[in-house]
């Protein structure tokens, strides 16, 4: 008797657990955007998003196209992914809350990669990023050579420096991974940049994807490859044309995130990176110990969290010159 009761309330719990999780099953309403529930309870789609966010991304844009919701987590999430249409998601402040998923320090790392890649990668970054310092203690007549009297640039100096404001931000372009998501308050329409109009539940999120716009071969030629001098033009002023389609994007850089709870920091650390090049270079001589050594690849176990960390340290020998 003892035996059937067990069985009978543990089949009811089994039951109702399974109702439960089908219930969860969410079924695409009219003007809703396509839904993608994942194959299991709840995780729903964050095993496959969690391994490669970009890869799945793309996926489901082939399939869905620019807009479509997976569950992730427990949470729906609406991914948008024409660029053109970040600008509804982003000045979309009535209706949605922004929450952040992004490492708020992440300084370190970027710098890392950062300098790597010029001595490593390209001595002709080398040479244009040394070039802009040497010019720059020429017209402020400073040498490097005293230790007691350090150089020092100014803000607006540091600002001048175009060909390392790109390489920076190359290595932002290549190395950012952080997912943008805002909370729908309460449930309305988006309208996307091609006039299609998007039922958004209350509590479901919008959720935007920069790497997916930073790794477009349409907007970056050759989107893996690091070339520092992308975002200067053929006057070596900072570019800022970018096209997809043939149309000038407003949205081409985003390691920073945007609209309302981008990063405040962004002006800060781009100018403590470029201090931190300038005095490295012009007071070290540095070599990779082994140069023959691969380039590591970026570790997409902390996607998400903002800038992606190498899956191993390099070594290299430094001496005061
Ligand atoms: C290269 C270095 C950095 C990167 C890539 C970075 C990236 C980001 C990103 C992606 C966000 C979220 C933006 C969004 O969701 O729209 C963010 C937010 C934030 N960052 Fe940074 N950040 C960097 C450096 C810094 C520094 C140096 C500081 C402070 C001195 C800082 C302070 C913050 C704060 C306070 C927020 C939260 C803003 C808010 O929620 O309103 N960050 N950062
Ligand atoms: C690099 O990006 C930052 C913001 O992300 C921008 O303010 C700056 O002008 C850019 N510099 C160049 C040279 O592209």
């Amino acid at each position: 008797m003892a035996a059937l009761n067990v069985w009978i309330v543990g089949t009811l719990a089994a039951l109702s657990l399974s109702l439960f999780l089908l219930l969860k099953i969410r079924r695409r309403r009219e003007g809703e955007p396509p839904i993608e529930n994942g194959w299991i309870p709840y995780i729903g789609c964050a095993l496959e998003f969690g391994a490669n966010p970009l890869k799945f991304l793309q996926i489901r844009q082939k399939k869905y196209g620019d807009a479509f919701t997976c569950k992730i987590a427990g949470n729906f999430i609406t991914f948008i992914t024409d660029p053109f249409s970040y600008s509804s998601v982003i000045r979309h402040g009535k209706n949605l809350d922004f929450q952040t998923i992004a490492l708020k320090i992440s300084r370190r790392f970027t710098t890392f990669i950062i300098w790597f890649y010029i001595i490593y990668r390209s001595q002709e970054a080398l040479k244009a990023v040394k070039n802009e310092i040497e010019n720059l203690l020429c017209v402020t007549n400073q040498k490097p050579g005293d230790i007691n009297n350090p150089i020092i640039f100014t803000r607006e100096q540091l600002d001048s420096m175009t060909a390392m404001g790109s390489l920076i931000n190359e290595s932002l372009r290549l190395s950012s991974a952080s997912i943008m998501l805002r909370v729908a308050t309460e449930d309305f329409v988006l309208t996307l940049d091609g006039g299609a109009k998007l039922a958004i539940r209350k509590g479901d999120q919008i959720g935007l994807y920069p790497q997916q716009l930073h790794f477009d071969p349409d907007i970056y030629e050759d989107p893996l490859v690091f070339k520092y001098d992308r975002f200067m033009d053929e006057n070596g002023r900072e570019k800022t044309t970018f096209y997809k389609n043939g149309r000038k994007l407003k949205y081409y850089l985003m390691p920073f995130g945007s609209g309302t709870s981008m990063c405040p920091g962004r002006y800060f650390a781009i100018n403590e990176i470029k201090q931190f090049l300038a005095l490295l270079l012009c007071y070290y001589d540095m070599e990779l110990l082994d140069a023959s050594a691969p380039i590591p690849l970026l570790d997409n176990s902390r996607v998400g969290f903002g800038i992606l960390q190498p899956s191993h340290d390099i070594q290299f020998c430094y001496r005061l010159k």
